[in-house]
């Protein structure tokens, strides 16, 4: 296994026991919002107050939480294999606060903030921000998070390397995600094309377990360990 390809992708179920709400199950609502009605350009066009409270509501939420022991055992794959690569949808960043180096963000970083007027990026990680929307601090127009909303694009790079993550691996681990927004869905497909092993950790069934070799019906913060505990490289 020590040289052995592995690949994982991670969704909001890994930081599930670290209290982050996922977006799918019910405590994914705000105010009676949906995520996928908040997460939007249209959304935060027509109201980008409202998008952001629920954006400054999030990074309270996630400032007070710590990763878990499935973050945990990702950091602790990367410093063990040779070939390793985390693939993740969440933007919270706690894979990076478990001691992850590289980490593959599909969808952004709620910690980074964005000027829609001249794209002028900074890292913010005050709770609660002062200013709501926050204005940028160099030109004084808009910020918006650093996040990929529905119908955007997400950034080439960091997809094209997750891509090929995929296509050369010999194992891929789909750790605490619905497997429903694309192009990330589609990775454990790539791999399974590449015939990779499938490994899902997940409490429920998703579109992929049918083409899983093997799913591990449990919560990541003890599946993941337990698995580890059993392929790590001696
Ligand atoms: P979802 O909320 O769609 O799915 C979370 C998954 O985690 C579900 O399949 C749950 O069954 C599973 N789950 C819950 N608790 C778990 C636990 N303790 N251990 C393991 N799994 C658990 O979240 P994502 O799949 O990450 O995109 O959603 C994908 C994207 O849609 C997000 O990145 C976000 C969202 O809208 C954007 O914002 C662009």
């Amino acid at each position: 296994m020590l040289d052995t390809p592995v690949t994982a992708l991670t969704g909001a179920g890994v930081s599930a026991e670290s209290g982050v709400p996922t977006f799918r199950g019910e405590e994914g609502l705000w105010r009676r919002h949906r995520a996928d009605e908040l997460a939007t350009p249209t959304a935060f066009r027509r109201d980008p107050l409202l998008v952001w409270e629920w954006y400054d509501w999030r990074r309270r939420l996630i400032d007070q939480c710590r990763p878990n022991p499935a973050h945990h055992t990702l950091a602790s794959m990367e410093q063990a294999l040779n070939v390793f690569t985390l693939i993740t949808q969440n933007v919270d960043g706690l894979h990076q606060a478990a001691g992850s180096n590289n980490v593959l963000e599909l969808h952004g970083n709620i910690w980074r903030l964005r000027c829609t007027a001249c794209n002028h990026v900074c890292e913010d990680h005050r709770v609660p921000l002062p200013d709501l929307p926050p204005p940028c601090p160099q030109c004084g127009q808009l910020l918006r998070p650093d996040v990929v909303w529905f119908g955007e694009s997400l950034p080439g790079e960091i997809l094209d390397t997750a891509w090929a993550a995929a296509e050369r691996c010999r194992t891929i681990l789909v750790i605490g995600t619905s497997a429903t927004v694309q192009p990330a869905a589609s990775l454990p497909l790539v791999a399974l094309r590449g015939g990779a092993t499938l490994v899902e950790f997940n409490p429920a069934e998703t579109p992929l377990s049918r083409h899983a070799h093997r799913v591990i019906r449990a919560p990541a913060a003890q599946a993941l360990p337990d698995w580890w505990a059993v392929y790590r490289p001696s």
